[in-house]
């Protein structure tokens, strides 16, 4: 079965709405009409000018995270309906940041996940070890309990609308991504994990994107990976000729 790549670009605490547009409008002059899904998720003051900006284009918008409510007292919270009537096709869940610095478990990802699938909206649902896991050898103990905790009670049907992003802690931010061998290796044993919990079809349309330190220079050798069906783009998808250099990356590979 052939997946369909897909990269996405995690825009992070990064762009105003104006300052987002205009990166839309820059991306828009590099990228062609191509096989390969390409997202944005800027940030949630950011969605409605870069919807805007990429109007007629085939980019789609995420969001990095929402709450598990479809409304109610939560100050500061932003709901999967809102998300989905400002147009955005997806949300980013269980990103290790929020993990870390805003204390979201696997329970409280599978409750926003399972709020997202109550919507249309598709989900990019994060995974990844430490270094300290990784070091001490715990790196698939902890990885499966974030797959399996994340899609506790998720039906097969809506598996369709999950990707999952392997995204190694050590590798975010520091330059460090993992090999292609390390990356590979991961994405093997979640599309394993897949298929024990659901079906051999199920895993082999599940897309498993890496995410961690991906650049223009890595990106066609890790994407060229078998079980890697795509990326999740940090520092290099805010600028326009380095997310888009990743792109073409990712078309060497189709
Ligand atoms: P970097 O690409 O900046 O390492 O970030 C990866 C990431 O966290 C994407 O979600």
């Amino acid at each position: 079965m052939t997946r369909r790549k897909f990269i996405c670009g995690n825009w992070k605490m990064f762009k105003t709405g104006a300052e987002a547009a205009q990166l839309v409008r820059e991306l828009r002059t590099r990228l062609s009409e191509s096989g390969v899904q390409i997202a944005i998720a800027p940030p949630f003051t950011a969605l409605e000018s870069a919807h805007a900006a990429l109007a007629g284009s085939h980019l789609q918008l995420y969001a990095q995270n929402c709450h598990f409510e479809k409304q109610g007292a939560f100050t500061g919270e932003i709901a999967a309906p809102m998300l989905e009537a400002i147009s955005c096709h997806g949300v980013i869940l269980g990103h290790s940041e929020r993990r870390t610095l805003f204390a979201e478990d696997d329970a409280l990802v599978n409750k926003k996940l399972r709020a997202v699938l109550d919507t249309r909206l598709a989900a990019i649902v994060c995974i990844g070890e430490t270094l300290s896991e990784r070091e001490a050898n715990r790196t698939w103990e902890v990885v499966s309990r974030q797959v399996r905790g994340a899609l506790s009670g998720i039906s097969s049907e809506q598996l369709s609308r999950i990707t999952l992003a392997y995204e190694p802690v050590w590798a975010i931010g520091t330059g460090r991504n993992a090999t292609a061998a390390q990356a590979q290796e991961v994405h093997a044993q979640i599309r394993g994990l897949v298929r024990e919990l659901y079906s051999a079809p199920a895993a082999d349309a599940m897309r498993i994107q890496y995410g961690g330190s991906v650049k223009p220079e890595n990106a066609a050798e890790l994407l060229g990976q078998p079980d890697v069906d795509g990326a999740l783009v940090g520092g290099a998808s805010l600028k326009a000729d380095d997310f888009a250099r990743i792109i073409a990356g990712a078309k060497l590979t189709i």
